[in-house]
């Protein structure tokens, strides 16, 4: 980032949550499933971009656990531009040296993506640069459950006592487990709203909404963002 503003805090995890890639197809008279596409280029280049900057985490909301709705056109279509760019990330991200790894529930998608999932974690897993969590099939609240459901095996084993359990033991048992919570969480398209995205991590996020639409997020949006996030005062709770 150009850095006529001093020095500049670079939060050390960002959420993205990517929307507007429907209404930016309709706009221009196409298929929503065009606006996937080129969101998924988006998604390339600011991946690169962030990971410059010096952001350590990284997560982007792909798919929620309520996309599922949508009609299967559209879902057919989400999943052919998954596949691609599951093949395309194997490579991609090398030269950057960026961690990728998938956070959600992969078991609903098919065979050949679970594998493509699989592999890429697989090939990325030794790369010391930024960590890039994709989440996929990804819900806070299906998160959540998973880790209740997790505590209450242990309790029921006695690996851990109910009144003794603490935040941490929830913490440990996310998809995140070890990552930091994130400072900012970006959402584009304009709404002012979480739609299902680490709902636990975020209690203390830096919320930041742009009317901008997912496909034509930039750089210098990424850096409006960061420069918000400098001004904020955070708290935590404290005075
Ligand atoms: C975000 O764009 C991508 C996914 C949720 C998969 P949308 O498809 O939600 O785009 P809008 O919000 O309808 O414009
Ligand atoms: C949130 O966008 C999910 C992703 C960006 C993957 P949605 O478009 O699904 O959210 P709502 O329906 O507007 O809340
Ligand atoms: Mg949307």
């Amino acid at each position: 980032m150009n850095s006529e503003h001093g020095k500049l805090y670079i939060p050390e995890h960002v959420g993205i949550i990517m929307d507007g890639n429907g209404r930016w197809a309709k706009k221009r008279g196409l298929p929503r499933s065009v606006g996937h596409t080129y969101g998924a280029k988006t998604f390339k280049t600011i991946t690169r971009y962030i990971s410059r900057q010096g952001v350590k985490y990284l997560t982007l909301y792909a798919f929620s656990t309520e996309n599922w709705k949508r009609p299967l056109e559209e879902v057919n279509a989400l999943m052919k531009i998954f596949r691609q760019y599951l093949i395309d990330s194997l490579t991609d991200f090398r030269e950057d040296d960026i961690k990728v790894v998938f956070i959600g529930d992969r078991s609903a998608f098919a065979e050949d993506i679970i594998d493509l999932i699989n592999e890429t974690e697989e090939v990325a897993k030794d790369r010391k640069g930024m960590q890039l969590n994709i989440a996929m099939n990804y819900g806070g609240r299906d998160e959540l459950l998973n880790a209740v459901k997790g505590l209450c095996r242990d309790v029921k084993e006695n690996k851990k006592s109910a009144d003794e359990l603490t935040e941490q033991d929830i913490s440990s048992r996310l998809y995140t487990a070890g990552q930091p919570d994130p400072d900012l969480i970006i959402r584009t398209g304009g709404e002012h709203r979480l739609s299902n995205f680490m709902l636990y991590q975020a209690a203390y996020a830096e919320f930041y909404s742009t009317d901008t639409l997912w496909p034509d997020f930039k750089a210098e949006d990424f850096d409006k963002a960061v420069l918000e996030f400098n001004k904020r005062n955070r708290r935590f709770g404290g005075v």
